[in-house]
């Protein structure tokens, strides 16, 4: 299945693309938003484009050959500070778009081993070349360590009870298939929850494993803080995040970057803040009609904001 962009016009309309502009999609998945920001450049604005997943850029390559306007690189987005000073773009961004999580040809090709629902080999890495499989992650995770990350980042109710029940499989034969993973998950479960779920009984535990393995929570720090950094004066900032860790995280670099610090009893006297940011509207959700065509919409929320001229110390 081709990737259906969320939030597609609304994403673009808060990067408020100029015709000579300088955006980064830093995830570019199918370019459903690239292709959006592109049509609103004229012929001296510039588009880079990054997706750590190899199957990404060659889409990209391919789509974007002989536009001049496009630059695409293989680069996971933590490493985009670099990127930027090497091109010499430093402060010259005028707006950043990340738009979280997998693309729906990731979780539909059985081989890249997101999915439950199709066999495949349990993999997940979104950038197949580094990094451990989740085969190889499981293999060798303690018990409290996979508690906590699928009652952290899956936000499973019955994190305890599939831990441990991973970890007795794996020590009878490996788990190295997705669909064996998913059996021991629902298994694991107490059967009326397993019925009564409105999704996948494995949808919550694959997700919290794919975030650990590919540090999704950390590398989104990395980004934000390097993001806010690299933009241009009146540059935006707009994020679409998935799960309520990653929304969080956005919400509160948004805030560290806009709100001054309150007085503390250890400083009680304010000190000199200067903001980076201002915070563009609130938070957007995606509207019913969305929703109801593109069901990946449900969760998605996404936030805006604009980095302010450099002196605006309060
Ligand atoms: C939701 S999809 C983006 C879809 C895209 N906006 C479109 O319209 O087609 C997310 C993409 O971001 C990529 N991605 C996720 N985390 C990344 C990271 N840390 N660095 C680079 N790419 C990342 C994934 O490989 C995936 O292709």
């Amino acid at each position: 299945m081709d990737h259906v962009p969320v939030l597609l016009e609304a994403a673009v309309d808060a990067l408020r693309v100029r015709k000579d502009g300088i955006y980064i999609d830093a995830t570019y998945g199918r370019g459903g938003h690239s292709r959006a920001i592109l049509d609103r450049l004229g012929a001296a604005g510039r588009l880079i484009g990054l997706d750590q997943d190899p199957t990404a850029i060659a889409h990209a390559e391919q789509a974007h050959r002989g536009d001049e306007r496009v630059v695409m690189a293989q680069r996971n987005f933590s490493e985009l500070s670099s990127l930027i000073h090497s091109m010499g773009l430093d402060h010259q961004i005028d707006g950043l778009l990340i738009d979280l999580g997998v693309s729906s040809p990731q979780l539909d090709d059985a081989g890249r081993g997101f999915s439950f629902r199709t066999d495949g080999p349990l993999d997940m890495r979104m950038n197949p070349d580094t990094g451990i499989s989740a085969a190889e992650w499981l293999a060798h995770v303690d018990q409290a360590t996979l508690t906590r990350v699928i009652r952290d980042f899956g936000e499973e109710r019955y994190a305890g009870r599939i831990a441990r029940a991973i970890i007795e499989a794996q020590q009878h034969s490996p788990l190295v298939r997705t669909q064996q993973l998913a059996e021991v998950i629902e298994q694991a479960m107490p059967p009326a929850a397993r019925n009564a779920s409105a999704i996948h009984p494995a949808t919550r535990t694959f997700q919290a494993i794919r975030i650990a393995l590919n540090h999704e929570l950390d590398v989104l720090e990395q980004v934000l803080e390097d993001g806010i950094d690299m933009l241009a004066p009146a540059g935006r900032l707009v994020v679409i995040s998935f799960h309520s860790l990653e929304d969080r995280l956005v919400k509160q670099a948004i805030h560290r970057a806009a709100v001054p610090p309150p007085a503390s009893r250890r400083s009680p006297v304010a000190v000199k803040f200067s903001p980076q940011l201002k915070k563009i509207g609130k938070l957007v959700r995606p509207d019913d009609a969305e929703c109801a065509r593109n069901p990946r919409a449900r969760s998605s929320k996404m936030r805006v904001a604009e980095k302010l001229p450099r002196e605006q110390a309060v």
